[in-house]
């Protein structure tokens, strides 16, 4: 029920403004309000002169009069939208299949990196592409529950749904965020859950990073989704430059960072941030927070409603609606019976000087110690036992066991 004691009737909704607009002296037209999953836009476009400012400040008069929780108002290409947020009885959520029909009518053909991450305020489906130079790498950021671990799953499961193991996904969060893509044919290694083994597949990564340069070659195209970055330079404060060089160097030869964290700031990989000119940012819980983690002014990601409320920051900032995955959505995916697996390099060699290093040049892991492996088998440490104690993978473990048995050194 708004100010008129009237339901929120599309027509009332538009005339309210309209009366509001018109009493402050701001000549415009306004239309019907378009209904959003967690809002309503109307367009509003106004006669030579008019000012944006001025229906700018009139944003909160505009929530008053209209009986709703927010109201903001976003310059874009087609004029200015005022955007007022539904009570939260009646928002929704947007569905995966909602927005794929809505970039199916869009008729915009999409690259194999190109990630429609939601509906734009005025409906358009909004791409993230990261074959597009301007975005090779972006950043995720918002306050907790702002949407952003969900946005990453979408954006992994986008890009698994359209290329299957043509293109090689990795993905770290300390929480069980990405379980789903166990399995999954795109995931080059399952997904990771602790900073240990981040920082080794970061590595792994760092050294696929200077192989490719060295031969020149971009494909299959990679991308990384570390989340909760933080949580991984605690751990690693040198990982804050291995982010940095694969932000700096890797689109050239096909390696995409995704990088999420609660805020941009120093604790958060702050040099591979610098080199992150697409940002997403969900909600924030201050204005000084809105444009540190934006990066531009003017973009009030502190007036976000949460629950995949997002902006897309490139040159300009688009306002979006990102969609949530459901559980069906997960089985159009395909699988594989055993999870791809890399051999990650072993975590006391990540950090060694480069000649200190035994096996040569790669992180091949070869300088694991067999025998110190075989005797831990042996005295009966479980398989996940040796993969901890030894930083090995699961296939290698399983293979060294394999091993040990054969040679009969295995005791049962
Ligand atoms: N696009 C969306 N549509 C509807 N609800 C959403 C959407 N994205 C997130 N949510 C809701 O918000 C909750 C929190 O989302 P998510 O886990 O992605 O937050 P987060 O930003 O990663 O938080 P944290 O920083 O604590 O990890 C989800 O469990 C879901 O209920
Ligand atoms: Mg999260």
């Amino acid at each position: 029920m708004n100010f008129y004691g009237a339901q929120y009737d599309p027509h009332v909704l538009r005339e309210i403004v309209a009366i509001e607009l018109r009493a402050s002296g701001v000549n415009v037209a306004v239309t019907l309000p378009k209904s959003l999953p967690q809002v309503w836009s109307l367009l509003a476009r106004g006669a030579f002169g008019t000012k944006p400012a001025a229906v700018k400040a009139l944003a909160d008069s505009i929530a008053e009069k209209t009986g709703v929780d927010a109201a903001s108002v976003h310059q874009t290409r087609h004029g200015l939208v005022i955007v007022l947020a539904k009570p939260a009885d009646l928002r929704r959520t947007l569905s995966t299949g909602e927005l794929l029909r809505a970039v199916l009518a869009s008729g915009r053909r999409l690259g194999r990196l190109a990630v429609p991450v939601g509906l734009s305020i005025l409906g358009d489906p909004v791409l993230l592409d990261l074959a597009d130079p301007v975005s090779p790498h972006a950043a995720i950021l918002g306050a907790t529950g702002s949407g952003k671990s969900e946005m990453a799953r979408w954006l992994l499961y986008w890009l698994a749904y359209r290329n299957g193991p043509a293109v090689q996904l990795l993905a770290y969060s300390p929480k069980p965020d990405y379980a789903d893509l166990y399995g999954c044919a795109a995931m080059a290694h399952p997904p990771i859950q602790s900073p240990g083994e981040a920082l080794r597949l970061l590595a792994w990564l760092t050294a696929e990073l200077d192989r490719r340069m060295a031969a020149g070659a971009a494909d299959p195209p990679i991308v990384a989704m570390y989340d909760e970055v933080p949580t991984l330079l605690a751990v690693a404060p040198d990982a804050d430059g291995m982010l940095d060089r694969i932000a700096s160097a890797g689109r050239a030869v096909g390696i995409h960072l995704l990088l999420g964290t609660q805020q941009a700031g120093k604790d958060a990989a702050s040099g591979a941030m610098a080199n992150m000119p697409a940002r997403l940012v969900g909600r924030v819980s201050s204005g000084t927070l809105a444009y540190v983690t934006s990066g531009k002014s003017g973009t009030e990601a502190d007036k976000l409603l949460g629950r995949g409320d997002f902006y897309l920051v490139r040159h300009d900032a688009v306002r979006l609606q990102a969609p949530l995955l459901g559980l069906d959505d997960w089985e159009r995916l395909p699988y594989l019976l055993a999870a791809n697996e890399l051999d990650l390099p072993v975590a006391a060699d990540i950090f060694q000087p480069a000649g200190a290093r035994r096996g040569g040049s790669g992180w091949n892991a070869s300088t694991i110690d067999r025998d110190a492996v075989a005797a831990a088998f042996e005295e009966g440490a479980t398989l996940r036992a040796v993969m901890e104690q030894f930083g090995l993978g699961y296939t290698r473990a399983k293979r060294l066991q394999e091993q040990c048995m054969e040679a009969g050194s295995w005791s049962d």
